[in-house]
């Protein structure tokens, strides 16, 4: 049996990841646009994770027997000032997606859903990454982005992450 508060809060992060892969496709395209692409790269497949995160979410609400519901997703920008305000757009994202875990995470312990909080372990954990390269690339974005021929080194180095 899985409580009705743990399934409505459960579709919300669905809801947030998928709103994270729209987002990561915007980002994307934008650095494309600026034939940054392996950075584009970058974000393209994160966009492919956030969709993976959002089905991690609805197997286990599926398994559970838990209703899924697929709402509508906000609108993605595809251009940005610049480059840095591209990345930092996308760490405070990972940031408030880290918080929501977080919560999430809190209140299955108080509902003492404890396949829930197993689950969360992995989301915990990919946060801790998540949290990390967009800090590091904010900061390197920062440093670099008055340089054009820099920023296409950091370009050509970021896209070797691409797995
Ligand atoms: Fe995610
Ligand atoms: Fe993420």
């Amino acid at each position: 049996m899985i409580a009705p508060i743990i399934v409505d809060e459960i579709n919300k992060q669905i809801q947030r990841e998928y709103a994270n892969a729209y987002a990561y496709k915007g980002v994307a395209l934008y650095f494309e646009s600026l034939n940054l692409h392996g950075i584009s790269r970058f974000m393209f497949q994160q966009d492919k994770e956030e969709q993976e995160h959002a089905d991690k979410l609805i197997k286990h609400l599926v398994d559970r027997g838990g209703n899924v519901t697929l709402g509508a997703l906000p609108l993605a920008a595809t251009s940005y000032d610049d480059p840095l305000q591209a990345a930092l757009t996308v760490k405070g994202m990972e940031e408030d997606t880290t918080s929501h875990i977080h919560e999430l995470y809190a209140l299955a312990q108080q509902q003492n859903d404890y396949a829930l909080q197993v689950l969360l372990h992995w989301f915990i954990e990919e946060q801790v990454e998540e949290l990390a390269w967009s800090a590091e690339l904010a900061e390197l974005m920062g440093q670099f982005s008055a340089h054009p021929g820099q920023l296409h080194m950091l370009d050509h180095h970021w896209g070797k992450r691409v797995k």
